[in-house]
């Protein structure tokens, strides 16, 4: 047995974690995507299995390596995503949104490649499914965490999105600076609770913010 009960705070819970960009076909050598490296999403499935958590990590196209100890689901564009998702989330008990999920789709994909032409090219994009919007509309028991990514008014879209999805905690960071998000190794977050709490997390590794990330949450479990 474990002296120190922490290390275990997910001890046999089922979590599944999200992350990377999705990749929204336009023809067959062109795509529409989001910026995102995956670290932050796949430091959260680590941390999580290390905490002792069943962990399914549905990713987008990375350049990270498999994570070991995990059930690992490969996808590719945001509908996918969602599908994947919604399969598996009656038995969560915790769901991570860390993806960069693409807001818009092409109306048509072309399955040859599209020749240029003279003049400007005009595309039509519709909307993708909100997958953590659905998740807050249709959960029970699970425990929704999601990002937001922001370059400005951070607070406020934080506090709209933590609300309008129905989630438990957004985890907030401000990609005006460069430096932090995206494909940087550190991050710096703040983690907005739907119960009003408010908790900065200093700029550190994406390793060491998804410890803490998970122990912030567990932490009011246990409340
Ligand atoms: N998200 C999602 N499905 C989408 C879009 C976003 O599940 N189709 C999730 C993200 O994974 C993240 C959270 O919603 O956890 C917030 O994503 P973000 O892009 O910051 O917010 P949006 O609601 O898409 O609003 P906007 O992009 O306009 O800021
Ligand atoms: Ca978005």
């Amino acid at each position: 047995e474990q002296s120190n009960p922490q290390t275990f705070a997910l001890q046999g819970k089922n979590v599944l974690v999200t992350a990377g960009p999705t990749v929204e076909k336009v023809d067959a050598v062109r795509y529409f995507t989001n910026r995102s490296s995956g670290k932050m999403g796949y430091a959260l499935a680590e941390a999580a299995r290390n905490l002792g958590a069943n962990v399914i990590l549905v990713s987008g196209e990375t350049s990270l390596s498999q994570p070991s100890g995990v059930e690992f689901i490969q996808i590719s564009s945001a509908e996918e995503m969602f599908q994947a998702v919604k399969e598996r989330m009656d038995d969560m008990d915790m769901i991570i949104k860390a993806a960069a999920v693409a807001d818009y789709t092409p109306v048509k994909t072309v399955n040859n490649k599209m020749k240029k032409q003279d003049g400007n090219l005009e595309l039509t994009f519709k909307r993708t499914t909100d997958i953590l919007k659905y998740l807050g509309e249709h959960k029970d028991k699970q425990y929704l965490v999601g990002f937001a990514a922001e370059t400005d008014n951070v607070e406020t879209y934080a506090m709209g999105k933590l609300k309008k999805k129905n989630a438990d905690v957004i985890v907030a960071n401000h990609v005006a600076n460069q430096e932090i998000g995206f494909r940087s190794s550190d991050n710096e977050v703040e983690m907005f609770f739907a119960n009003g709490d408010r908790v900065p997390l200093a700029k550190e590794s994406k390793q060491k913010i998804a410890f803490k990330i998970l122990n912030e949450i567990t932490s009011r479990w246990e409340d």
